[in-house]
């Protein structure tokens, strides 16, 4: 199929993978053996070398400790796709009045680096091994030339790193070969004129500094001249989420009463403004030393104090009328970002989450509210009494912190802000190469708690965005757009004019997941959506427009009859065969009884925690759903799915009806969350890209800290389908039928990273080329106070560190040694 994916350029490299179609290794070693021994010193120990079959075979799928290869001219080797091969030549007679070259005289076309006598290139990505030829030519005084031959045979990627094992270290831990940069932390300054991070709650003015709580990130390329250049893998902009607080640290001891108020205003301010997004540069220094750039103009924060737009459909609707926004076409701020999605025009798309809990309706509000506002109201659950860290009862009248107050006061809606809470839960398109634009809320993508916002872009086919709502029984959303995609438009200048382009008009639909391994996306459009029913206590709910659905599409989603999920997280496509994956992080007992079970959340089961083996009950683990729309196509309205992978707990779960993917201790998870295929600019995202999956766990979290592992995931389909039997803390059993992927081993599933203690893992971007991979360590410490912090990283990655440190959610960028492909 074709498929183009944003901001990459990659074209399919497969060009010359049948090695039957060129000459064996032996036929070119016989051909050359005589050249050789002329030509080259010390020939005779190459050669024994050069002429054994073991350096020849194509290299195996398990082949752990992978590492760079140096080859001397005459002399072949083997390797595999993404690691770093080095060719090197010695003229017999010196270097002195000799001319060295090396070219590539057939195969996959590569990019040498170096000249004269010694090149390196990353091997290419291939399907099938496949031999790549260089000559190596020298040019004596007098113009005599000789030349010698060096076959290359390049075998598909696999995952070429040792597992990491479980770990409860406070450091960030990677496979050996490997290192660990330690980039932008929370509190780090964004402007010349800000002070350095002094980390004991002194610090202020987190407008000009890197926010808490980093979740999704991802790196936009810039060129030496300071544009957009998505092929840059040595300066770019980072930008990142700030999706919450380890607010105990935030201020000299702890916050002044977070939980009810009142809150003194500066400490508020301080804790409002470290929500939102950053855009930070990172530069190299040369082989992958990367900075981040203090003073650069592109740096920018995105608060909740940032002054946004609204576009689309619900732009102007009453339901978003505020004092500060009476014409419901304007806002201020976004909250609690999550997961994101990149476009191909290269702009951020910033999902807001959990954004209900932060405002505070008091009981009087009740009753000023009308029936259809408290239905609309409980769904979203914005019910809190004093909203989190209590900011409206700052002893301040400002709006910044009144706002958090969605309380009826006034006589209308443009007089308070009971419809502040409406004006989140959006995704909100950044530009991140223009410091000075002013954020777009994309309301046809519905408002919900958006985890992730992936974007599908073939080139010729409707955009489709592919969106998980982040709460126990919601759902998987996507969005189709009204234009087709024109690949043109990923150079456009006008980046945000792209976004009213693609993002404005469209379906939104919504997942329906059936026993069989079929599903069916249910359009979520005004006059096809059914009322919402009466549930128990909640009266039926009649759609006004398309608005009202696009405000409250929850309640819409009920109406058509969606499948409620085990919380759906992240999404991820598949760049080469375009398959969706889900992640869906876990669910209680509650949320997932043993007679509420279905094929798509098969599982109710216990998972024993600790050593009590304290019981955990529902789907504590989580699993990762995947589908393929049929036919391929985004606007597809039919697809079929299967049960990627089961987490689980190796040591202690079930094999038959729990570990269902047969995990083992290197490879065992729990709760996914973040996931993402490399990018298709480098061998980890061509032909059999790897998949990334980070863990936001606290089931397993008594074996190891969360991590991120590497995957090579196969297809919808290549397991088949399974019954299973559940059983719950009373001990009843019942029975489920799924479809589960095909069981994990060794060369498809591989951890490689864990986190420090009580953090999670989330966000993740590399490099274009794929030689530096950028990971998010999230609230590392959470559950420490501001006198015994649990964690003290990263200080603690350089060594122990001081008891009194505090922990900072920061990203790491991760290279390998010898400069290769991550995870290869
Ligand atoms: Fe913010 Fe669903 O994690
Ligand atoms: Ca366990
Ligand atoms: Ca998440």
């Amino acid at each position: 199929m074709t498929h183009d994916l944003p901001a990459t350029g990659y074209t399919d490299g497969d060009v010359d993978t049948n090695a039957s179609e060129v000459p064996s290794l032996e036929m070119l070693a016989d051909q050359r053996y005589s050249r050789r021994q002329a030509l080259f010193r010390g020939a005779g120990a190459t050669t024994m070398a050069f002429m054994g079959t073991a350096l020849l075979a194509a290299c195996s799928d398990d082949d752990n400790n992978a590492s760079s290869v140096t080859i001397s001219a005459g002399a072949n080797a083997a390797t595999s796709s993404g690691r770093v091969v080095t060719l090197t030549g010695t003229p017999a007679n010196g270097t002195n009045g000799v001319a060295t070259a090396w070219a590539q005289t057939s195969g996959t076309t590569v990019t040498l680096t170096g000249t004269g006598s010694t090149v390196s290139f990353i091997a290419p990505a291939v399907s099938t091994a496949t031999d790549l030829v260089f000559t190596f030519a020298v040019v004596e005084q007098g113009g005599h030339s000789q030349t010698a031959q060096t076959t290359v045979r390049v075998s598909p990627n696999t995952l070429g790193f040792t597992a990491v094992p479980h770990g409860l270290a406070d450091v960030v831990a990677v496979p050996s070969g490997y290192s660990v940069t330690v980039m932008t932390r929370l509190g780090d300054p964004l402007s010349a004129s800000t002070a350095a991070y002094a980390n004991n709650g002194t610090d202020t003015d987190f407008a000009h500094r890197i926010g808490d709580h980093g979740d999704a990130l991802h790196f936009f390329g810039l060129s030496t001249a300071g544009a957009r250049d998505d092929t840059s893998s040595t300066r770019g902009l980072m930008v990142q989420n700030h999706e919450n607080l380890n607010v105990q640290y935030l201020h000299p001891n702890g916050p002044t009463n977070v939980s009810t108020g009142p809150r003194p205003a500066d400490e508020a301010l301080k804790e409002i403004e470290a929500h939102g997004v950053s855009v930070s540069e990172y530069k190299d220094a040369g082989s992958r030393k990367w900075a981040y750039v203090q003073n650069s103009t592109f740096n920018r924060r995105i608060t909740p104090n940032t002054p946004m737009a609204f576009n689309g459909p619900a732009a102007g609707s009453a339901q978003l009328f505020t004092a500060y926004s009476p014409t419901g076409k304007t806002g201020r701020g976004t909250i609690n970002n999550c997961a994101n999605g990149i476009t191909p025009w290269a702009t951020n798309l910033t999902c807001e989450e959990n954004w209900a809990g932060y405002f505070r309706r008091d009981v009087a509000d009740d009753a000023k509210r009308t029936v259809r506002e408290m239905t609309a109201i409980s769904r979203y659950g914005v019910t809190s009494r004093t909203g989190n860290f209590a900011w409206s009862t700052a002893n301040s009248t400002d709006s910044i912190y009144t706002k958090w107050n969605a309380t009826i006061t006034g006589a209308t809606a443009a007089d308070d802000y009971r419809n502040e809470f409406n004006q989140y839960g959006w995704v909100v398109e950044i530009d991140p190469y223009d410091p000075a634009s002013t954020p777009r809320k994309r309301t046809a993508l519905g408002r919900m708690g958006h985890e992730g916002a992936f974007v599908r872009a073939v080139a010729g086919q409707k955009l489709g965005l592919y969106m998980g709502d982040d709460s126990r029984r919601e759902y998987l959303y996507k969005f189709v757009s009204s234009t087709t995609y024109a690949a043109a438009d990923a150079t456009s200048t006008s980046r945000l004019a792209m976004g009213d382009k693609y993002l404005d008009a469209g379906t939104l639909y919504v997942a329906k997941f059936n026993a069989d391994g079929t599903g069916k996306w249910l359009p979520l459009v005004f006059g096809q959506v059914p009322n919402r029913p009466v549930s128990g206590t909640t009266p039926e709910y009649v759609f006004a427009d398309q608005a009202d659905i696009l405000v409250n599409t929850r309640l819409a989603a009920d109406a058509v009859g969606a499948t409620p999920m085990d919380r759906p997280e992240w999404t991820a496509g598949n760049p080469v065969t375009g398959e969706i994956y889900l992640t869906l992080t876990n669910n209680n007992a509650a949320g997932r009884p043993l007679n509420g079970t279905d094929a798509a959340n098969p599982r109710h089961y216990n998972d024993p925690k600790g050593a009590s083996n304290t019981a955990q009950y529902g789907n504590p683990n989580g699993h990762i759903i995947r589908l393929r729309e049929d036919g391929d196509t985004t606007a597809a309205t039919t697809f079929k799915w299967d049960i990627y992978l089961f987490g689980a707990d190796a040591t202690d779960a079930d094999p038959t009806n729990v570990n269902i993917s047969g995990l083992t201790v290197d490879n065992d998870f729990s709760s996914p969350d973040g996931c993402w295929f490399s990018r298709d600019t480098n061998p980890a995202g061509q032909i059999n890209p790897v998949l990334w999956i980070e863990t936001d766990d606290g089931a397993m979290t008594d074996r190891t800290n969360c991590m991120l592992l590497a995957a090579l995931p196969g297809k919808v389909g290549d397991g088949g389908a399974k019954t299973i039997t559940n059983k719950d803390s009373t001990g009843a059993t019942a029975t489920q039928a799924t479809i589960a992927g095909k069981a994990a081993t060794a060369a498809t599933l591989r951890r490689f990273l864990v986190g420090p203690v009580q953090c999670e893992i989330t966000g993740i971007d590399m490099t274009p080329d794929g030689r530096t991979l950028f990971v998010g360590i999230q609230h590392p410490g959470e559950d420490g106070t501001v006198t015994a912090p649990s964690s003290h990283w990263p200080d603690s990655q350089a060594g122990t560190a001081a008891a009194t440190v505090r922990p900072r959610s920061a990203i790491v960028a991760i290279t390998k040694d010898d400069g290769g492909v991550i995870g290869l």
